[in-house]
């Protein structure tokens, strides 16, 4: 009785002298990372499940060939199932398709070949019941040369004169030559000759995608409205479209553009990568603009779970990118893309590059900013064929165990993979601007081919003849219907996966440790006050290996408990594993958790953490040894 009361105090003093205890944690390890989000409930996009829709390619309603959103609508519940809470769609705006809607006519309008407004409205409404938020792509860089604006400007409407960037070109000789050297990202000159106009057009892009001219304030207030005008119908908020893009530099004080500099060791000069950039992209008033363009989307916010969020897509430097989350005066993107997973790792990274690509993003982000982890998306080979199908799970596992928001691409959460495309078939803009022998280096169109929902026709996208880009090869075996039977499939771990997160604090809100535990493993730890601990383990390549999960990470417990297994291990959901001796098969890839939770507290400069069980056997201890003490005592005294 003594011993309990002892052991309750003891308890009651610890609670009182936590907030001591547990300080704030440092965020000087290069291996941890102090996230603020750890402080409070996450907000609906800190944690969310994203999910890119490219709408020509999901669900064809009316049997052209050509995804729409009536198919999209008709999905959404699949989207519910998989536990997505939000779906960004790629353009679904008026278009002639020269860049399959990147090139829009009018920023207002759907698209016949998609649907109607009244489909539209009708898929938000779908979303809502649904409690999935829609997220429409936003194309700030170009319009299309269809578009009303471009066909006015080129006339030389006063209104519209100056909405694109026109230059009457440099007299070389007495002939006529393009104002610079700079070239466009799909190939060629990025200036185009336009004989109405007498005067030649920027393109970043292709000829028909003209760059809008973001030095006139009526151009910055008209995509404002296009916003605004989306904000109005209830989305959740946009991804930005190629957003480095934006502005290039001014013209000099004679009205001239600066050549761009030579890049060494390119020697095709229509080639995107023959120059470096530094006139055309990251020009420091873009992100400005994003911060503008963020002021917008918070007229439009009612509270926490309204929050209308912006995702960025930028390749560029990891200190440019870490700008559009905002500063200490402005907020900014809530999600600029982390595309670190795309452009830093390759099929032969080993766990030191995976841990270094991590925790670049992690240790450059700012205070109190939320993390994101992107797999793919459209313009991108996909991550079975870039990184290996049998590595698809593993980095499933990885991205919604990591802290903050999961991107995935249509399709990955199947192991579908890049479909090979003859020149003949071949329709992005980005190949068909090259030639037979190079263009499968520039094609877009192997990940782009239609979604399989299942072994029949048209692998269940469509009842068309032909479909806009053919069917994949493994449609009978990759596919929902078939994955969906399948308890270890790709579909139903990915399943596994989100809802794990949904249900677990540690996942959404605890602290971050990421390490090599060999040079082929790759382990995360995700810890909490009070809760369990979570562990992470990735074997990367084709060896049997062992590891020591306690040299790594400090404070597990002896045992831990598996709770996710892919079909690459011979364990189960509910087994035990010791933490000192773990052996892995190859590319095998587990979820454990602690045995117990956890008090933490910080001492001597060092942020530690006590299994729970391991508190109770200390009171215990103290407890019995106070007792022994008055025991001695009165055995004294008598
Ligand atoms: C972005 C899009 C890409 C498009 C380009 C031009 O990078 O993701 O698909 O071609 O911008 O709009």
């Amino acid at each position: 009785m003594a011993n309990l009361a002892v052991g309750l105090m003891l308890m009651l003093m610890l609670q009182v002298f936590e907030p001591a205890l547990s300080q704030p944690y440092p965020n000087y390890h290069a291996d941890f990372v102090d996230i603020d989000q750890a402080k409070s409930e996450p907000k609906w996009w800190q944690t969310g499940a994203f999910y890119q829709i490219y709408p020509r390619s999901f669900k064809d309603s009316n049997n052209d060939g050509v995804g729409d959103l009536n198919g999209i609508a008709d999905r959404l519940p699949y989207l519910k199932e998989l536990g997505i809470t939000a779906t960004w769609l790629s353009p679904i705006f008026t278009s002639p398709m020269a860049d399959f809607g990147y090139d829009i006519a009018n920023f207002t309008e759907i698209a016949p070949v998609f649907g109607s407004m009244a489909d539209f409205e009708q898929l938000l409404s779908v979303a809502k019941q649904l409690n999935i938020k829609i997220i429409l792509d936003f194309v700030p860089n170009h319009s299309s040369d269809e578009c009303e604006w471009f066909k006015r400007s080129a006339a030389g409407d006063p209104e519209y004169k100056d909405f694109y960037v026109w230059h009457p070109g440099k007299l070389v000789n007495g002939v006529r030559q393009p104002p610079s050297n700079w070239v466009s990202v799909f190939r060629g000159s990025a200036w185009q000759w336009h004989e109405g106009r007498q005067e030649y057009y920027f393109h970043q892009f292709v000829k028909k995608q003209p760059d809008l001219n973001y030095r006139n304030p009526k151009v910055r207030e008209a995509m404002k409205n296009v916003l605004r005008f989306w904000l109005a119908k209830g989305v959740a908020g946009f991804r930005i479209d190629a957003v480095p893009h934006v502005f290039e530099i001014a013209p000099d004080a004679a009205g001239q553009y600066r050549d761009e500099p030579r890049n060494n060791g390119n020697n095709d000069p229509d080639d995107y990568g023959y120059l470096q950039h530094i006139y055309t992209v990251d020009q420091p008033e873009t992100i400005n603009l994003v911060y503008e363009w963020r002021a917008v989307l918070d007229e439009f916010s009612n509270g926490p779970g309204d929050d209308r969020i912006l995702l960025a897509e930028t390749y560029s430097p990891i200190d440019i990118v870490m700008q559009y989350y905002g500063n200490a005066t402005a907020e900014g993107a809530q999600l600029p893309f982390n595309f670190l997973l795309i452009s830093e790792i390759s099929n032969s990274s080993n766990a030191e590059a995976y841990a270094a690509s991590i925790l670049k993003w992690l240790t450059h982000m700012p205070q109190g900013r939320t993390a994101n982890w992107v797999l793919g998306n459209h313009d991108q080979s996909r991550v079975g064929s870039r990184l290996g199908t049998d590595r698809m799970d593993m980095l499933n596992m990885l991205t919604t165990t990591l802290p903050g928001a999961s991107v995935t691409y249509q399709g990955e959460e199947l192991g579908m993979t890049d479909v090979w495309i003859s020149w003949k078939d071949t329709v992005d803009p980005s190949a068909c601007n090259t030639n037979p022998s190079i263009y499968e280096h520039y094609s877009r169109d192997p990940e782009r081919t239609p979604f399989q929902w299942s072994g029949a026709t048209d692998a269940g996208f469509s009842n068309a003849s032909k479909t806009w880009l053919p069917i994949g090869p493994s449609y009978k075996i990759v596919n929902v219907e078939q994955e969906r039977q399948q308890p270890l499939s790709h579909f139903n771990i990915y399943k596994q996966l989100m809802q794990l997160r949904k249900t677990t604090p540690t996942l959404q809100l605890g602290e971050t440790q990421v390490k090599a535990l060999t040079r082929n493993v790759l382990g995360v730890k995700r810890f909490r006050q009070h809760d369990f601990t979570y562990v992470t383990v990735l074997n990367l390549f084709d060896d049997t290996e062992t590891v020591n999960l306690k040299d790594s990470f400090s404070d597990l417990t002896t045992d831990l408990e598996v709770v996710l297994v892919t079909d690459k291990s011979t364990r189960k959901v509910g087994d035990f594993i010791k933490a000192e001796s773990l052996q892995l098969l190859p590319k095998e890839s587990l979820i454990l958790r602690s045995t117990s939770t956890y008090y933490t507290y910080y001492a001597n400069g060092e942020h530690r953490q006590l299994p729970v069980e391991g508190v109770y056997l200390l009171l215990a201890q103290v407890a019995l040894y106070l007792s022994y003490r008055r025991v001695l005592t009165l055995s004294t005294y008598s």
